[in-house]
């Protein structure tokens, strides 16, 4: 459960702007596996409104979806209704630190954009973090695969124009992301191993709606990125005051290049892959 973002109201929202970002870059994963891809239970962690179990439904042979917010899985499960019925994915309404399947049960687990909603952040030593990796090893089978998507702190701080419109919103965020070697430490405590981090800099969560200035105006593309919770209404208004006023001095495009510049080196998100040991 995300302790800031309302996901009950943004999961109407939440499709608009957002698709299964770097699902190539999983399958990849998968299909690099031992068993074929076809025989492979997949377990997607936080599945939210089923972005990527939909992705991946008809190529594995089943997928375990598991998001604790009643709304995004009811979308989840309207979209794979048939693929429900053919028992090719289950739905579980529950907490990804406590999943309901045996040990040593899945081939692969996969987990998109979650982690920041953990009530964690570095100064509580990733405590959550560490609860739901070791989840993850407890149903994986041996040369299971760990499948990590989320933000490092520097994509925090280079990968999104907007942000810099929101720099306490900002801070905050960064705070709760964890670290790419902090990560893979806590990985290693978990008990996985060989993990490798692939940082896919041309991938944008938004997609082209990230580039659309004018989308700050509208609350729907605000539902697309959970950061917008963090700002309080008053200071939105101020926002909205500066984006106009950029927009009516022709400022506007120039304040997003010089914001947008280094994420064509940082990215946006990275995946971090690991494995149970054999
Ligand atoms: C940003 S959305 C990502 C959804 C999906 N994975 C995607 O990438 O499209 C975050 C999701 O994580 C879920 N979530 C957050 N903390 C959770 C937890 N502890 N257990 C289960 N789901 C959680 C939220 O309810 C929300 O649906």
């Amino acid at each position: 459960m995300s302790n800031y973002e309302n996901y009950q109201h943004v999961s109407r929202f939440y499709d608009n702007t957002r698709t299964a970002v770097g699902a190539e870059i999983i399958r990849v994963q998968l299909e690099a596996s031992e068993l074929p891809i076809n025989q492979q239970l997949l377990v997607d962690a936080g599945c939210g409104t089923g972005l990527y179990s939909a992705a991946f439904v008809r190529e594995v042979g089943k997928i375990e979806a598991v998001d604790m917010n009643s709304e995004m899985l009811d979308i989840a499960r309207k979209k794979m209704k048939t693929e429900e019925k053919n028992g090719r994915i289950n739905f579980h309404i529950t907490s990804i630190d406590s999943l309901p399947l045996d040990d040593k049960s899945a081939d692969a687990v996969m987990i998109n954009q979650v982690l920041h909603h953990l009530p964690d952040n570095s100064s509580n030593g990733w405590v959550h973090h560490k609860q739901v990796f070791s989840e993850f090893w407890r149903v994986l089978k041996p040369g299971g695969k760990l499948i990590v998507n989320s933000c490092s702190p520097e994509q925090i701080e280079h990968g999104f124009w907007f942000y810099h419109l929101i720099p306490d919103a900002l801070q905050v965020m960064k705070k709760k992301v964890i670290g790419l070697s902090d990560m893979h430490n806590l990985l290693a405590e978990c008990g996985f191993t060989s993990t490798h981090q692939v940082v896919p800099a041309d991938l944008i969560l938004q997609g082209d709606a990230y580039s659309y200035a004018d989308g700050i105006f509208d609350p729907d593309w605000r539902s697309g990125d959970s950061i917008w919770s963090l700002v309080s209404e008053d200071f939105l208004e101020t926002v909205l005051d500066v984006v106009t006023n950029l927009r009516k001095s022709g400022k506007l495009e120039a304040f997003v290049n010089h914001h947008d510049q280094k994420r064509a080196t940082t990215g946006q998100v990275t995946f971090s892959i690991s494995h149970k040991i054999p």
